[in-house]
């Protein structure tokens, strides 16, 4: 092996990302005290949390009726009843705060008549336990809502003082013997140099892995860094077979077309110029929940109703809306509709596809998003001085769905619970831990493997395969057969890391090496993805599985934890909390108000 000298850091916190879960999470910690560094492979600014577009969710109530109780309801039957209650309870009851918080941070939300923070409609989010109609809960900034936030929560950083580690590649955890996460080893990729975090906090919040399918609205860093180091930790990866497709992504681009298009009235048709979601829900129609929606668009092109030449997509129309209405809140995606489909949206369609979007799991947390290391007897054991937070987490509030714009709103409430949890749980005035050297050691010699990997397949070619065989087999609709075939395919596709051939042993500026390390954390994210979807043997939320058609409560209410051993993984599973945080009688949520049902809309 080469050898490798490194540079040391010391810090309370340790942040590996940079996007509105790591730079709220950055924010907060910074803010009370602790010193903190963020480290990122991208310019903060070009986390993948740029690209959200339609908003965030919370029940100000600046449009209409609303409250922290029916968000909760909306987001418990949105999971198909898999998501913690506890922290659903935390995240709708923290919303209107984190977004108060955001404001007064300085984004430039929209803003009504009357100066309040404007709140579109999006999909599942509803009046009255359901009953109602659709509420307008979804703050927005125009369509560039992650732009705004990314950008506020940023300069926030700096004014308190965190410093940024830019372009730095996280290779490992540093991990003792005895299970504690101690820090994190980076490669400065602008000029090679290596550099060993050492810290008494770690907070992963590496985003989510969507570059393991072909078509995907993730940007390309999007390749579950912190799933992958916390799979080679020992750690587990939680509910990663529900992946969620967004109903519109440009038809063979991927770019997002937000749900917000949707929810200023925009409506999808078939070939047959059919608003065919009137027949699938007839309630809410185009803003039912987009699991619900992917699938009906799905149901629609197989049975011969798509539109083009090929029949193989579908029409989402904005040409009904005034002019003023598409300037004023969306001119993002009036934008991404010319350049990347060539149609001028206020006089024809757009041509969409259910196309990859985000990942409802990831490495399991509390509410608090201190990291999970379960075991038979203590499920919600936590493993100490790790935390995870945002897409790369689960905390679990989305379950086997996530509604449309809780994502932003999980990045900033669980940022900023990880703040809040690690005032409490690291002692500023304590030594930082030495970093235990055989952990380092391991690191580099991975690392060093990769970089001198000699083996026969291009990282390139090993990634298309991966992409392809998720694609193929971990879909919309599922079947036994196509699972279990993928399932044998990506054990197979995972093997083959160990026939990789970087032709660049360079450390400045390395792609090749670059990708390489994502390629190996993309794809113990993909194996426990198509693992844990072919042994679930039921329909719900994002899975689903045309064998089982119906959801299983009795046998299959649990979350699933997936270990990774280098090619395959193994399974296990824990208990859903069923427990609210707090009481009816203290003013919690009415229990009876969201026991399981039949889930329509
Ligand atoms: O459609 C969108 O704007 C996406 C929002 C989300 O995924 O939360």
């Amino acid at each position: 092996m080469a050898a490798y000298e490194y540079e040391t850091h010391e810090y309370d916190v340790v942040v590996v990302g940079a996007g509105g879960a790591g730079l709220r999470a950055t924010l907060g910690m910074a803010e009370q005290g602790l010193k903190t560094a963020c480290v990122t492979k991208v310019f903060p600014t070009r986390s993948h949390t740029v690209a959200a577009q339609g908003g965030i969710a919370a029940s100000l109530s600046n449009m209409g009726p609303d409250n922290w109780q029916w968000h909760m309801y909306d987001t418990v039957k949105g999971s198909d009843w898999l998501g913690d209650t506890d922290a659903m309870e935390y995240l709708a009851r923290e919303a209107p705060k984190a977004v108060y918080e955001l404001e007064h941070y300085g984004v430039p939300f929209s803003r009504t008549e009357a100066g309040k923070i404007y709140q579109r409609p999006f999909g599942g989010h509803t009046t009255e336990f359901g009953e109602g109609p659709p509420v307008q809960r979804t703050c927005a900034a125009a369509d560039r809502t992650g732009h705004a936030i990314l950008h506020t929560l940023y300069g926030q950083s700096l004014k308190h003082n965190a410093e940024f580690y830019i372009e730095y590649f996280a290779i490992d955890l540093i991990m003792s013997d005895d299970g504690v996460c101690q820090g994190v080893l980076c490669w400065k990729l602008d000029d090679g140099t290596m550099h060993l975090f050492s810290a008494k906090m770690v907070v992963l919040a590496t985003g989510g892995y969507g570059r393991a399918y072909f078509s995907a609205t993730s940007a390309h860093t999007c390749t579950g860094d912190g799933g992958g180091m916390a799979a080679r930790a020992g750690l587990p990866l939680q509910d990663m077979e529900f992946v969620q497709f967004h109903p519109t992504g440009i038809y063979g681009a991927g770019c997002l077309i937000t749900e917000g298009a949707r929810g200023e009235g925009g409506y999808l048709t078939n070939s047959e110029g059919e608003r065919f979601m009137e027949r699938y829900a007839p309630t809410y129609k185009d803003l039912a929940s987009r699991d619900v929606v992917s699938r009906c668009m799905t149901m629609e092109i197989r049975e011969g109703r798509g539109v083009g030449e090929n029949k193989d997509h579908i029409h989402l129309h904005l040409n009904h809306l005034p002019k003023e209405t598409l300037d004023l809140r969306l001119p993002g995606i009036s934008e991404s509709a010319r350049i990347f489909a060539g149609v001028d949206l206020t006089k024809e369609p757009i041509p969409v596809l259910p196309t990859v979007h985000y990942n409802m799991g990831g490495i399991p947390t509390n509410y608090w998003g201190e990291v999970l290391a379960p075991t038979e007897d203590a499920p919600d054991r936590v493993a100490p001085g790790l935390m995870a937070v945002g897409e790369a987490g689960c905390a679990s509030v989305h379950g086997a769905n996530r509604l449309g714009s809780n994502s932003l709103i999980d990045l900033v409430v669980f940022g900023r619970a990880a703040a809040i949890r690690a005032k409490e749980v690291v002692d500023a005035e304590a030594p930082v831990p030495t970093p235990n050297q055989k952990s380092v050691d391991a690191a580099f010699e991975r690392f060093d493997s990769l970089r001198y990997a000699k083996g026969q397949i291009p990282t390139a070619e090993l990634r298309l395969e991966m992409q392809k065989t998720m694609q193929a087999d971990a879909a919309v609709f599922r079947t036994d057969k196509t699972l279990n075939e993928g399932k044998v395919k990506m054990d197979e596709v995972a093997g083959k890391i160990a026939d990789l051939h970087v032709t660049d042993t360079s450390l400045v500026w390395n792609s090749d090496l670059m990708e390489t390390l994502e390629l190996t954390n993309l794809m113990p994210n993909a194996v426990a993805t198509i693992t844990a979807a072919a042994a679930r043997k039921e329909s719900r939320g994002a899975h689903a599985h045309e064998d089982y058609p119906d959801r299983d409560d009795e046998n299959w209410r649990k979350h699933s934890l997936a270990y990774f051993d280098g090619n395959a993984a193994t399974l296990s599973y824990r208990g859903v909390h069923l427990d609210p945080l707090t009481e009816e009688s203290e003013g919690g949520i009415d229990m009876k108000k969201i026991a399981p049902k039949a889930r329509v809309y």
